[in-house]
């Protein structure tokens, strides 16, 4: 079995090299010539724990190649898989469907006997429908080429186990031909039983969007209820704990926070609403889901100001994570884009930390006094604000932070402290839907220097 992948981004890559490890044969294609130069030198783009590993060997054993020429990838090749960008147009939200669009093109020109051409990348549907229509039309007079949709699953930051181990394989065609070669693609996983759902593409375009603009739901829902929760006196991981153990609802991704980030489901998301006004079928909850996100990211802002008794000017913020979660370098629609921005705006100075995401969020954001060791970004702080997760702040010396702050106050966006610790150790502890713990005549402890 051999296979190309068009594109080298974050889901063709880690595809491309699982399905080496598969004991595939899997020549990667980019347009990018220095990604690929780089790619041939053994340099990873993204940050994906195991990936480098994994290339590295799949590499060494002769079944991972990359290249910038299309024609070289087809050769021989079973089936094609178009994992290219589908970046949300600037106009109105909609996937964007060029590359994809561009590239079942150029395969269709360049392909010879019997190919399956597979869309990877997250699309609309419809999409593979297009896709059908492009390749007959572009294709040599004597190829046979199927269309499949098949879409991923993929968490950043556990790519590798979510592709070696998913909860399903979704395969979307009306080809048998099609649904045997993607099968036989597949077959490693059926050792662990892995189910296989084979539907329509429609069907299959649907479940991409379904499942994740439920997840983002889900994580809305239980933002909200975090907000009923600090109002009531109520403790929303107590509410999350006990709905969750309802096997109807089920315990992930009901952990409150500030917002849902990331590349997909703020990306999906939109992506659905407009699907859903284009065809006549709004898609009102997923809509509200979209507004009750986005407020949430500037109610977090607003937060901090009222913490720190509703000024933040001239005051030392520091920020602990800015990566959309943890385990990745990625900030794409993160919160902290717009908390920071927010509290900026508001006077404050910011110094912050992230163990990946530090070169990728200067991009995007300006003035910020970026630390290499978390505790100098609590140094002389009027507040201290947890926006990512990461494991290295779960056991941070809390006592140690708070002889260092200027007033101990610590905004606790994930909940990853205990209250009575915080209480404790005297802090003024914002925590998500749960009560707050205050201090009396909360003073600066220290002068600044
Ligand atoms: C998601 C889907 O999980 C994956 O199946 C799909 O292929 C791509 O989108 P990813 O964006 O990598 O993956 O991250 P995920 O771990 O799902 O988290 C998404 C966002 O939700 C993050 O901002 C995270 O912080 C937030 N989240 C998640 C919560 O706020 N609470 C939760 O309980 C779970």
């Amino acid at each position: 079995m051999r296979l190309a992948m068009v594109g080298t981004g974050y889901v063709g890559l880690v595809s491309g090299t699982c399905f080496a490890e598969f004991g595939i044969d899997v020549i990667c294609v980019d347009k990018d010539a220095s990604k690929i130069e780089s790619l041939k030198k053994g340099e990873i783009p993204i940050f994906e724990p195991g990936l480098e590993d994994l290339v590295e060997k799949q590499v060494a054993a002769g079944r991972l190649s990359f290249t910038t020429d299309l024609t070289q990838a087809m050769k021989d090749t079973d089936a094609v898989f178009i994992a290219v960008g589908t970046p949300p147009r600037q106009d109105n939200g909609h996937a964007d469907l060029t590359y994809v669009h561009q590239a079942a093109k150029e395969v269709a020109q360049l392909a010879e006997g019997y190919t399956v051409v597979v869309t990877k990348s997250t699309v609309p549907v419809g999409t593979a429908r297009e896709v059908e229509k492009i390749v007959a039309e572009h294709k040599k007079p004597d190829a046979v080429i199927d269309v499949c949709s098949n879409p991923e699953f993929l968490r950043e930051g556990a790519a590798i186990v979510d592709f070696m181990r998913p909860d399903r394989v979704v395969i979307g065609t009306d080809s048998e031909r099609a649904k045997e070669v993607l099968k036989e693609i597949y077959r490693p996983l059926y050792i662990n039983e892995t189910p296989m759902v084979v539907t329509t593409p429609e069907s299959s375009e649907i479940i991409k969007y379904a499942s994740n603009a439920f997840l983002a739901t889900k994580i809305t829902f239980i933002n909200e209820i975090a907000n009923l929760c600090e109002v009531a006196g109520a403790n929303v991981q107590d509410v999350a704990r006990a709905m969750g153990l309802d096997g109807r609802i089920g315990s992930k991704f009901l952990h409150a926070g500030p917002g849902y980030g990331g590349s997909c489901f703020p990306k999906d998301t939109l992506a659905l609403t407009q699907t859903g006004q284009v065809m006549g079928t709004p898609q009102t909850i997923v809509e509200a889901v979209v507004k009750a996100n986005k407020d949430r990211q500037h109610q977090m802002a607003e937060r901090v100001i009222a913490a720190c008794g509703g000024s933040v000017k001239n005051m030392k913020i520091g920020v602990l994570g800015v990566a959309f979660k943890p385990n990745t370098d990625d900030v794409r629609d993160a919160p902290s884009l717009v908390i920071l921005p927010a509290l900026q705006e508001a006077g404050a100075k910011i110094s912050a930390h992230d163990p990946e995401a530090q070169e990728e969020a200067s991009k995007h954001l300006k003035d910020v006094t970026w630390q290499s060791d978390p505790y100098d970004v609590a140094k002389d702080a009027d507040a201290l604000v947890i926006i990512t997760e990461w494991n290295e702040y779960r056991a941070l010396d809390m006592s140690r932070i708070a002889g260092s702050m200027q007033v101990k106050r610590l905004i606790d966006m994930r909940n990853i402290y205990k209250p009575e610790i915080m209480r404790e150790l005297g802090f003024h502890y914002v925590p998500i839907g749960k009560p707050e713990i205050t201090v009396k005549n909360e003073t600066k402890l220290k002068q600044v220097s």
